[in-house]
């Protein structure tokens, strides 16, 4: 078998993605009241270890990915980007090819995309995307597996994002275009998503690309937002005054469906784009879609190191 890789959510396709779904779903359900550090019955990563590498802050990657393979029976090695000897310049394609004979997959968050694609073009193990500045496709899973809980269907739903056309938008834009749901993208001008993710969606007419955040949430049944200013990015006065009228307040919810689900990848800044109200809120969803994290790269790792799918 081809070693797997997944830095886009297209690296493993539709139908794979619905079966990593799937898994998340039994297998959180399977273990439901059972103590969070317990592995599941099966240990199917027994033996496997995975290498994380942190070249930006986190919490909820860094610590769903160590307890996802807890629970599957493997373990973690964690290297922060800055104390390893890629701080002090060591190539990515050596780091890949060293890892490679240490460990049997490897989650990387990082910068510039192209470090990733380097890292998997050198490793022989199976790399994940943990968030890069083009894209967070383990964000994305979790949000659709919340959207499933919550609304008991994925494809044919309406999404509404409204913010930053940043890395959660373009791996959202892309979970559209596979999973064939309604996606209305608003952003402010200058701030739209990358060309490479709108080109995918160019054949497909329910996703929308707009700046008008009142108009594209109307009706919408989930909206999304994050932060204004991404890791890596100059927080500004310039960007708080463009992203001032994207703040989802109950204003704009009262916009979308009556039941519409509030997601946010975290962390939030409430009182930029969103409100203390609506994230803490009946409609917010967030606190399972960063539980979902957990749940669903489970079942992503069995897919990278082909138990499925
Ligand atoms: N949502 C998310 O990726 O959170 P962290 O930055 O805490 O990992
Ligand atoms: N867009 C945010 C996501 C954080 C999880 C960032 O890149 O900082």
């Amino acid at each position: 078998m081809t070693v797997r890789r997944f830095l886009n959510l297209s690296d493993a396709g539709g139908e794979a993605i619905a079966a990593i779904l799937g898994e998340a779903l039994a297998r959180k359900e399977a273990r439901t009241g059972w103590p969070k550090g317990k592995v599941d019955a099966d240990a199917p990563l027994a033996g496997v270890t995975l290498a994380m590498i942190f070249e930006k802050n986190s919490t909820r990657t860094r610590v769903s990915f160590e307890m996802a393979m807890r629970q599957l029976g493997g373990s973690v090695v964690v290297l922060d980007g800055a104390s390893s000897q890629l701080g002090r310049g060591e190539p990515i394609a050596d780091t890949a090819r060293v890892l490679s004979r240490y460990v049997d997959a490897i989650m990387i968050r990082t910068d510039d995309h192209a470090k990733i694609e380097e890292l998997a073009d050198f490793a022989t193990v199976p790399v994940i995307n943990g968030l890069t500045d083009l894209s967070h496709p383990c964000q994305i899973l979790a949000d659709m597996q919340t959207v499933i809980e919550r609304r008991a269907k994925l494809a044919g739903s309406r999404w509404a994002w409204v913010g930053d056309g940043n890395n959660v938008c373009n791996s959202l834009i892309e979970a559209a275009s596979l999973m064939h749901f309604g996606l209305a993208v608003i952003t402010p001008n200058g701030f739209e998503p990358d060309a490479s993710m709108v080109a995918l969606a160019s054949t497909r007419d329910d996703i929308y690309f707009g700046s008008d955040p009142r108009e594209a949430v109307s009706g919408a049944e989930v909206v999304v937002t994050d932060t204004w200013t991404s890791m890596g990015q100059d927080e500004d006065e310039y960007r708080r005054e463009a992203f001032a009228p994207f703040h989802v307040d109950e204003a704009m919810m009262a916009l979308a469906a009556p039941d519409a689900t509030f997601l946010h990848c975290l962390p939030a800044h409430r009182g930029e784009e969103v409100s203390a109200g609506v994230i803490d809120g009946p409609q917010s969803a967030v606190w399972d879609e960063a539980e979902n994290r957990l749940h669903s790269q489970k079942a992503l790792l069995l897919w990278a190191m082909g138990k499925i799918g």
